[in-house]
């Protein structure tokens, strides 16, 4: 039953995945510009809400696959990346105390919040470092049922049983 929303389930995942990292880049730059606008009620409301409901997406498609965290080491790797780059983007927009403390941390933010889309769409705890071994063609190495209805065009790079 929940199995077959999978698909829909994911896109919600990864439309709020773009969502929350448009969000942040935006609140950053603002921050760096010291424009207040970064710490406007409403665009801290609408990031709490999109990474609500991320992590919800994110608990259902775990739940689907039957991986988990501090089972399955890409999940491991992706839960431990999600507290750096929420750390990394609470100094980025509050804790630095200078521009380029703000800079630093904003930088390092986005290139985990990247990381942690490789490690997602490589399933492993390596994720885009694999590809220049593996190549696109040998990305997944095992393929939920569910992820099978939803293949056709995703089916050159990916690698199902
Ligand atoms: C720690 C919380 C998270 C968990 C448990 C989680 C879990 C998952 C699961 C189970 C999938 C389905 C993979 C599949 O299609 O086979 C997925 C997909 C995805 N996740 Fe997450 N996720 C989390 C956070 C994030 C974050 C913060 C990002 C972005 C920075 C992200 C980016 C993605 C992307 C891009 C996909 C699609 C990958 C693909 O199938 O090609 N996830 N996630």
């Amino acid at each position: 039953m929940l199995a077959s929303q999978f698909a829909a389930i994911r896109l919600v995942h990864i439309t709020c995945v773009a969502m929350s990292g448009s969000l942040f880049c935006l609140r950053g730059i603002l921050r760096i510009a010291s424009i207040p606008t970064a710490h406007h009620w409403l665009l801290r409301l609408a990031s709490h809400v999109i990474d609500t409901a991320l992590l919800l997406a994110a608990i259902l498609l775990t739940l689907i696959l039957h991986q988990y965290p501090f089972t399955d080491a890409w999940l491991t790797t992706k839960v431990l990346l999600l507290v750096l780059y929420i750390v990394l983007g609470t100094i980025a927009l509050k804790r630095a105390r200078t521009v380029f403390g703000h800079v630093v941390a904003f930088v390092f933010a986005l290139l985990t919040f990247a990381y942690i889309i490789g490690v997602a769409i490589t399933h492993h705890p390596a994720g885009w470092l694999t590809l220049p071994r593996s190549g696109l063609g040998q990305l997944r190495q095992t393929c939920h049922p569910a992820q099978l209805s939803r293949l056709s065009g995703r089916a050159r790079y990916r690698h199902c049983p």
